[in-house]
């Protein structure tokens, strides 16, 4: 190999491993070859809470929901519900679907697949006991005079989710509350499913609809409180 030749050889490797090494620090929403891993760790983990350390997926700032522990399908749902513009909440058409826009299915399921498998950091204890404990008592028995059922039958004994079903244990309360206000603002407008703010939700309409605003304060006061 001539002088020359090496040189070039040299720095054609090079650029292979600095290529190499930026597509794993890579915050290109536009490349399908970021892998899910990469997304989250140099692009979803500014709002959703992590980068190397042992937390990721868990916010500190309770306007970006957690993610850790999270079901799998229900995170896939959402990603694609943002994809689509289905899910069109302000804060979804805001800060998710431009994030969402391109997308791969391949980099859905591995963001979900890598979420639903952190660990959820507990929570401090909740600073309002009363209303936990009134949150509580609806999330295990619903209401019967208002027709609310037990929210524990579909998110399980420990609001743990259950696929499509989504974990609420140690979720913001902020967020829970602004979900149970989304949900409750599309009732009345199934035929028209393109005004709604949560068109796939529409379990949660009568269920949100069913409970006052206290109602909903308390049941995601007691929701962040638990692991
Ligand atoms: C600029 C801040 C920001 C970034 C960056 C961001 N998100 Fe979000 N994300 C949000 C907000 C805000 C919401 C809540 C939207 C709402 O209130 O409906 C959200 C909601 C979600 C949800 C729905 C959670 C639930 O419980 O329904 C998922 C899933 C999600 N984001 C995934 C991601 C992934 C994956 C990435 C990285 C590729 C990412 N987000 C990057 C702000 C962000
Ligand atoms: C019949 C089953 C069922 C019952 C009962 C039920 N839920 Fe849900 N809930 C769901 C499903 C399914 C979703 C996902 C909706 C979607 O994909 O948009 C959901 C979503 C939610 C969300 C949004 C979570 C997020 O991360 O954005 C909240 C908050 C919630 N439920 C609270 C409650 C509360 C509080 C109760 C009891 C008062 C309750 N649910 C009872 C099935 C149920």
């Amino acid at each position: 190999m001539t002088h020359l030749s090496k040189i070039l050889t040299l720095s054609a490797l090079a650029l292979t491993l600095g290529a190499c090494s930026n597509i794993e620090r890579s915050r290109n929403l536009g490349n399908p070859q970021v892998s899910g891993y990469t997304l989250a760790q140099q692009v979803c983990s500014t709002c959703h809470g992590g980068t190397g350390v042992n937390n990721n997926g868990n916010a500190i700032n309770p306007t970006y929901p957690n993610l850790a522990g999270q079901q799998a399908a229900y995170l896939e749902t959402e990603m694609q519900e943002f994809h689509d513009h289905t899910r069109r909440d302000p804060a979804a058409r805001d800060m998710m679907w431009g994030i969402a826009r391109d997308f791969t299915p391949q980099q859905i399921k591995e963001l979900a697949a890598f979420y639903s498998k952190q660990k959820p950091l507990p929570n401090p204890a909740s600073s309002d006991p009363t209303q936990a404990a009134a949150g509580q008592k609806l999330f295990v028995e619903g209401s019967l005079e208002q027709s609310v059922p037990a929210c524990a039958a579909c998110h399980g004994a420990n609001a743990e989710g259950n696929g499509p079903i989504p974990r609420l244990a140690g979720q913001h309360a902020d967020y829970l509350y602004k979900q149970l206000m989304a949900f409750n603002g599309d009732v009345g407008r199934e035929n028209h499913p393109e005004t709604q703010e949560r068109p796939q939700g529409v379990v949660m309409e009568s269920i949100s609809h069913g409970l006052t605003d206290e109602q909903k304060h308390q049941v995601a006061t007691y929701l962040q409180s638990i692991q």
